[in-house]
């Protein structure tokens, strides 16, 4: 495995996507997007009695495409998830190119599988942030083996909300768990040790760059504050060989999760 990988928990990999697989992925985004119905989504997300609806329709985004508005600014798409890469042809052919496959052998995942996918637009000015956490809340494995790829479709830096990381502070403890119980979700904490008072690394990256993340990595982003986007595909992966949790938010009892092939 890679010695900046176990040192820093997250590895940059300048020009890992073609500029015509961005402008692919960018262009079924908007497509998808522009079928959205915001309409529909304000009412589903502007009003505090429909916890429920929202609840359901969020639960069940693990099997299909759904979509994501911002909070403050309900007809502004904040992301696209989380079946994309089994459900959409533009998205399975660019998620399952061997290179990814071959990265994520590399990294040690002896049976990778394709669990979550999400679009997010990050929009200029629009784009809100993502606080700190570990990707291993929400995806749960044991042991922990949930990898991010994080695909970047538009230069990203602290001004338009690059990746923060906590270099090396993936050697800690898994500090909370996003479970589902029923039809509804908890945060619970698992261990009480504050994150590592480290200075942030803003991740500073070229478009096409491929970060991975490890899954106790603790990161998050800023909102978006410039002019520009911040587009990025994100990918995660776990090893079939670990044991997938049963109180994980995404459950596909029916529909199996796939590998590379
Ligand atoms: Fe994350």
């Amino acid at each position: 495995m890679n010695a900046d990988y176990e040192r820093d928990g997250f590895l940059v990999l300048p020009n890992f996507l073609s500029a015509a697989d961005c402008d692919a992925l960018q262009a079924r985004a908007a497509e998808l997007g522009g079928g959205a119905d915001p309409g529909s989504a304000r009412t589903l997300f502007s009003t505090r009695d429909q916890g429920h609806a929202r609840n359901r329709y969020f639960l069940d985004s693990g099997g299909t495409i759904r979509f994501f508005f911002e909070e403050e600014a309900p007809e502004q798409l904040n992301k696209i998830g989380h079946a994309l890469h089994d459900l959409d042809p533009v998205f399975d052919r660019v998620s399952r190119q061997p290179e990814f496959a071959a990265l994520a052998h590399g990294l040690g995942l002896v049976e990778p599988l394709l669990v979550q996918s999400m679009y997010i637009f990050k929009q200029p000015g629009i784009g809100g942030e993502v606080d700190w956490h570990q990707d291993a809340t929400f995806l749960h494995t044991t042991p922990v083996t949930v990898t991010g790829f994080w695909v970047a479709l538009d230069d990203a830096d602290r001004d338009n909300g690059c990746l923060l990381a906590l270099a090396g502070a993936h050697r800690g403890a898994l500090r909370q768990r996003f479970r589902r119980i029923g039809e509804t979700t908890v945060m619970e904490d698992v261990d009480p040790t504050p994150w590592p008072e480290i200075e942030p690394t803003p991740i500073e990256v070229r478009r096409g760059t491929l970060v991975v993340l490890h899954g106790l990595l603790p990161h998050a982003s800023s909102a978006n504050r410039s002019s520009r986007p911040r587009h990025a595909y994100v990918l995660h992966l776990i090893d079939g060989h670990a044991a997938y949790s049963a109180d994980n938010w995404l459950q596909r009892p029916d529909f199996p999760l796939r590998g590379f092939s």
